[in-house]
């Protein structure tokens, strides 16, 4: 089997509108809303650089410019922050910089889908597989999410691979459902997708979450700016039509998945991190003690 090309890139979709999170998102990106005391996009830029992502394209809209801000040095609060020697606090803000020039931006200028947002870091990526990371969907464990899946990317020889959960049938409407074929390890070969299926029409329970290591191919596909569920330009779509021309498997990570785009996983997510934190575990257990009562 030949050895399969490195996954060095990352694209960061961020131009959704979070119409979910009104009011809290209308100046606020919502992938700068904290989980615990880090925005949610920093889990993920952290997640991708576990998996050996060295270079990170975010694609954004309109109001999207602090996420910008956040990957930046902030000169007068870290000078302020050295002067109160506040070593702590100043090497976390330092030690999460990316390096310079390993961090691109490109505007979507309309919101017209998943798959168009991944379009439009097409001359960043160039002619090299890459990775795809939803920022909403915090994967929390070790490895990383990402990190699992570039193993399970190597591991079967390259290709595409999706990350997957099973859900309950009724949930399948939400999301982007694989048609399986046979299992290995943690990778499961994938025949079909379907977007957003009704539940008696889905072919398995098997849910696409927001992680994708992808072949350039994928970009020849989306030039068709083809209109799928929801008159969107679906991501799915354009990975279904490159089944069969190279290996496509789903891979199920050992993480927890919350769904950060959602108030209540959104929620679940804070007190989830919060717990695992030794700083505020004893405290927020005994608040949480307090509310069951
Ligand atoms: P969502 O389906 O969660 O949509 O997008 P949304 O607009 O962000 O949020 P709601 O539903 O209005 O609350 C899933 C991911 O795809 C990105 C989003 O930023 C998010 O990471 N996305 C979606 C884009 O970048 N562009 C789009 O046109 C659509």
């Amino acid at each position: 089997m030949p050895n399969a090309r490195p996954v060095r890139k990352a694209v960061l979709p961020v131009a959704g509108l979070g119409t979910r999170f009104l009011p809290a998102t209308k100046v606020v990106p919502k992938e700068m809303l904290p989980v615990v005391d880090k925005p949610v996009v920093q889990y993920a830029v952290e997640e991708a650089k576990e998996a050996g992502i060295e270079q990170f394209v975010f694609v954004t809209g309109r109001g999207k410019h602090i996420i910008s801000d956040h990957f930046d040095h902030a000169y007068e609060l870290e000078s302020q922050l050295a002067a109160r020697d506040k070593t702590a606090e100043l090497r976390s803000l330092l030690e999460m910089l990316p390096q310079t020039g390993s961090v691109g931006f490109v505007r979507q200028q309309q919101p017209l889908g998943l798959g168009h947002a991944v379009w439009c870091a097409r001359h960043f990526i160039g002619d090299e597989p890459f990775a795809v990371l939803l920022p909403d969907d915090l994967m929390v464990g070790k490895p990383s999410g990402l990190a699992q899946m570039v193993e399970a990317y190597h591991r079967v020889g390259g290709g595409c691979i999706v990350a997957a959960e099973e859900r309950p049938r009724e949930e399948t409407r939400r999301y982007g459902v694989v048609n399986p074929g046979a299992t290995k390890g943690n990778a499961t070969e994938v025949r079909a997708l379907v977007e957003k299926p009704k539940p008696a029409d889905a072919p398995s329970t098997l849910c696409i979450i927001g992680r994708y290591i992808l072949q350039p191919e994928i970009f020849n596909e989306l030039d068709r700016q083809e209109r799928g569920a929801g008159n969107e330009i679906q991501l799915t779509d354009a990975m279904a039509r490159v089944i069969g021309r190279m290996p496509f498997h789903a891979v199920q990570t050992t993480c927890a998945r919350y769904d950060c785009g959602d108030k209540v996983g959104f929620l679940h997510a804070n007190i989830a991190v919060g717990l695992q934190r030794p700083d505020i575990a004893p405290a927020l257990r005994d608040v949480l003690r307090l509310l069951k009562d």
